[in-house]
């Protein structure tokens, strides 16, 4: 039987891991949380996670790790909300050296994504599905018949002669003290605009802000079926250990 996966939630204020239950896709065992390091360079990253896997010692399955900028082949190469000094960090190889295990990266969104798709809001349907985290920025998941076309960063699509994430994120709401009105009028831009793009077949929303769901998803004013993420907090530490397996 293949070793339990585990998945790590690399976050701006903590750090979770648990190892994964891929019949159930809930976690194997009780999840641990460590605070983010600052500044959270790569290198004091990697030491959280030798610290955060010697919690589980009897774990030794393949480990994935969620990262919110663009990851390809294991290379980072954005940093919109972190520290710049990722851009260029071959992560899968630090994390490796650092943990002597087998550690695969992916963007945080496309781990939501995944998990959502197997095992969430998502689950079962076909055609395309566009997963949007709403946080401190906003991120995309791209997923067509349970494939998923990484990076998609629809976040970073220009929206009103802005960069979107910017006008539309949940800390854009936070920062100009918006109402839920006015920024779901900023957010049916946002979503309007990839229905045109895209045609999906349906919209599923995450981040911690999806928990008030009820207070702003009726007021979007869109086509599309538009359905609040399901696995919530637990959805980056799933998808990376999804991706460990994949
Ligand atoms: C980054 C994405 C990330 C998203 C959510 C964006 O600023 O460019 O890679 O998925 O924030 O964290």
């Amino acid at each position: 039987m293949a070793a339990t996966p585990f998945g790590i939630d690399f976050g701006g204020t903590g750090i979770k891991g648990a190892p994964v239950d891929l019949d159930s896709g809930d976690f194997a065992r009780e999840r641990e949380r460590i605070p983010t390091p600052r500044p959270a360079t790569p290198a004091a990253v990697a030491e959280v996670f030798v610290d955060l896997l010697a919690r589980f010692p009897d774990c030794d399955g393949p480990v994935g790790v969620t990262v919110p900028g663009i990851v390809r082949h294991g290379v980072v190469h954005s940093a919109a909300n972190i520290d710049p000094s990722w851009i260029g960090t071959d992560a899968d190889a630090l994390f490796t050296e650092a943990t002597g295990r087998e550690v695969h990266v992916v963007n945080d969104a496309d781990a939501a994504g995944l998990a959502e798709v197997r095992y969430g809001a998502a689950r079962g349907r076909s055609g395309l599905v566009v997963l949007t985290t709403l946080g401190t920025g906003i991120g995309s998941a791209l997923v067509h018949d349970g494939v998923l076309v990484p990076n998609s960063e629809l976040g970073h699509l220009e929206l009103d002669g802005h960069v979107a994430e910017q006008r539309a994120a949940n800390s854009a709401r936070e920062r100009e003290d918006l109402s839920m009105e006015e920024w779901a009028g900023r957010l049916t831009a946002f979503y309007r605009h990839l229905e045109r793009l895209f045609s999906p077949d349906l919209i599923v929303v995450g981040g911690g802000v999806s928990k008030r769901a009820d207070e702003f998803l009726p007021l979007l004013d869109v086509d599309v079926e538009v359905v609040p993420a399901a696995l919530r907090n637990k959805a980056g530490v799933v998808g990376a250990a999804l991706h460990a397996t994949g």
